[in-house]
């Protein structure tokens, strides 16, 4: 009797996990499938709740669908428990986003000081939700959606003795836009990625058994279409990818254009007073008015304007082949234990894995790794343990270490205003401080 808990159930993305599992159910025969959410959340809960059985009823598949806010009631004896919950909702993003453009900083959800401050809200909570797991469904996964992934993941596998894997849908949105890039079939496309959530690089790309990255990284310059709905979708210069020697991912654009993006948010910014959050919410608003309606029974594809449409995708493939001992090869965050040889083994990574009954087993990498991708990665890498250890502890001088190292922040007296601002912004948020 297959049972799978959604953390942050009223989300405006859970319809595209209720297709994928309406999709797969002879595959994955979810038979019990709980959204939970909070209190505040009620409103939203219930609209996309309804929607819900509205699709698994028109699609006529047996899945036993609950609204709950009882959390472990929701978790208990559970297969599979999913987090996709954002704490303090839209405001608390949209202030993340805003506190860094103050300093002139890049202002983003999950990358540089909007990460940062998402990460301390965010790690209590699923350290508690990992407390519950372990007391009372100690075999399952916890498939982590919830942002920051890479350092919430971290935090799970450094805090709590739970079997867990941090998800993302830039890996399965990179393998799309390469086979829209080169006009294949997107099931022929493998590609070798590895590095941290929302930092990583394609560095070997195949096609029916074909290396064709040099001919891919040719192409990609100057492209449009290779990245995200939530990133601008600024061209690579030619020359600048040849030297990488490998596809950045689209969050790499806050990195290596880092002047271009800077200005194109603060111009918005300056301008309308708003950032990517106050886009959202609108679009969000319009979501929840399309789910109201009760002759909608599919998945609206107005949710595909989202930077994380296609999530579901790469949920209910991973979720599936743990179920089915499937052993195929997806791009998961887990334990580094050695395969990306100059960071610790108790961090987390981005790496392709095979994916089995017992997990995701990282797969070696094939080439040595460039001294350009390994600087960048080490040293996000050590803000990231910095931000862990932060978040999950309290620990004000490691989240000051953590900002100052940021490529992003970079200097010790930025940093300190960020942190105080951070958290007293937060404070409602932050036990640990
Ligand atoms: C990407 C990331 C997700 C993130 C989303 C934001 O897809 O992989 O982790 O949540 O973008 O999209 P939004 O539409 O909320 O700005
Ligand atoms: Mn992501």
């Amino acid at each position: 009797n297959l049972k799978v808990a959604v953390m942050g159930g009223g989300s405006s993305y859970t319809p595209e996990l209720v297709e994928g599992f309406i999709k797969n159910h002879s595959v994955f025969p979810v038979r019990d499938l709980y959204l939970v959410d909070i209190e505040p959340g009620r409103q939203k809960l219930e609209t996309v709740g309804n929607l819900a059985k509205r699709m698994i009823e028109k699609a006529g598949v047996p899945i036993n669908l609950h609204l709950t806010f009882d959390r472990r009631e929701a978790i208990e004896g559970a297969d599979f428990i999913t987090t996709q919950m954002r704490i303090g909702m839209l405001d608390a993003r949209s202030r993340d986003e805003k506190i860094p453009l103050k300093y002139g900083l890049i202002g983003q959800e999950t990358t540089g000081a909007g990460g940062f401050a998402k990460a301390l809200r965010t790690v209590p909570v699923v350290l508690d939700i990992a407390k519950d797991i372990k007391e009372l469904a100690p075999d399952a996964f916890m498939i982590n959606f919830t942002n920051p992934a890479g350092i919430v993941t971290e935090a799970v596998l450094k805090y709590s003795g739970i079997r867990t894997m941090g998800l993302c849908n830039l890996p399965i949105g990179t393998r799309m836009q390469i086979a829209k890039l080169c006009e294949v079939d997107v099931s022929k496309v493998d590609i070798e990625m590895f590095g941290i959530n929302h930092l990583n690089w394609t560095t070997r790309i195949v096609v029916d058994g074909v290396d064709i990255t040099s001919n891919v990284l040719n192409k990609a310059a100057g492209a449009s279409g290779l990245t995200m709905k939530n990133i601008p979708d600024f061209g690579w210069d030619a020359e600048f990818l040849q030297s990488v020697g490998a596809l950045p991912c689209g969050y790499h654009r806050y990195y290596y254009m880092k002047d271009k993006a800077f200005e194109d948010m603060n111009k918005k910014f300056l301008e309308k007073g708003t950032t990517r959050a106050d886009d959202v919410k609108k679009v969000e608003a319009e979501l929840f008015e399309l789910y109201k309606d009760p002759n909608l029974a599919i998945k609206p594809p107005q949710l595909e304007q989202r930077g994380g449409a296609y999530y579901s995708e790469a949920a209910v493939n991973l979720i599936k082949s743990i179920y089915n001992n499937t052993r195929d090869i997806q791009t998961v965050n887990v334990r580094n234990n050695g395969i990306i040889p100059f960071l610790p083994d108790d961090v987390s990574v981005e790496v392709n894995c095979v994916i089995d009954s017992q997990g995701a087993h990282p797969v070696q990498i094939a080439s040595p790794i460039s001294p350009q991708i390994r600087g960048l990665l080490q040293v996000v890498k050590a803000y990231e343990e910095l931000a862990v250890k932060a978040a999950a502890e309290g620990d004000y001088l490691a989240g000051l270490q953590a900002l100052t190292i940021h490529p992003l922040v970079g200097t010790a007296e930025l940093a300190k205003k960020l942190l105080d601002e951070i958290i007293s912004a937060n404070k409602e948020y932050l036990p640990q401080f």
